[in-house]
């Protein structure tokens, strides 16, 4: 019986290292990045603007069906005026019927020094109220080929009334060896 466990236990530990090294040897690695998103619908020059929605569901208190296409800036801190670290480009839609939560299809398109032009791509269901809300990383380019991970939304600040919102965000991205 203890020979059974160790064997396993010896299979389990030498797949997990197999799959977490190339045949170079360069090992994968696991990068943190934190940041804040700047979500502006309503500025002088807005961030995330709304294009599409259909009018029977107008009054949906959940705005159901409604469509934004975003261009956020990522900051280091939460002050919109500190470095900039790239921009959040994509999509997302209201997509439930009883609660406020987005699908969303989005870019992290880095713009900051060595990361600069590498893009990390995620997608997934964002319930807005939920304190944690996370998003499985489907790939990445440059520096992020063959990506995988998730990444995590908090709301640090939301005004109802416009829909501006900073978002703590959190991502864990395991890189490839390779790059
Ligand atoms: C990022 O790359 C672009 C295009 O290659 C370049 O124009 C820009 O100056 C770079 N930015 C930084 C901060 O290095």
């Amino acid at each position: 019986m203890a020979k059974t466990i160790l064997f396993l236990l010896l299979a389990i530990l030498s797949s997990a290292t197999a799959t977490t090294r190339n045949h170079h040897g360069h090992g994968d690695k696991l990068t943190r990045f934190h940041f804040y998103i700047h979500d502006i619908p309503v500025a002088a020059k807005p961030t995330a603007v709304e294009v599409a929605g259909a009018p029977s569901f107008n009054k949906s208190p959940v705005r159901f069906s409604r469509v934004s296409v975003v261009d956020d800036p990522i900051t280091e801190t939460p002050d919109p005026k500190s470095r900039i670290l790239g921009r959040v480009q994509g999509l997302y839609a209201f997509s439930s019927q009883t609660e406020a939560s987005l699908s969303v299809f989005l870019n992290i398109v880095f713009t900051d020094k060595k990361y600069n032009g590498s893009q990390i791509n995620f997608l997934g269901q964002d319930p807005l109220g939920l304190k944690v809300r996370e998003m499985p990383i489907v790939g990445g380019t440059g520096a992020f080929r063959f990506a995988k991970g998730y990444v995590e939304f908090r709301t640090l600040q939301f005004d109802p009334s416009t829909g501006n919102a900073i978002l703590d965000t959190n991502v864990y991205v395991v890189r490839s060896g390779y790059f």
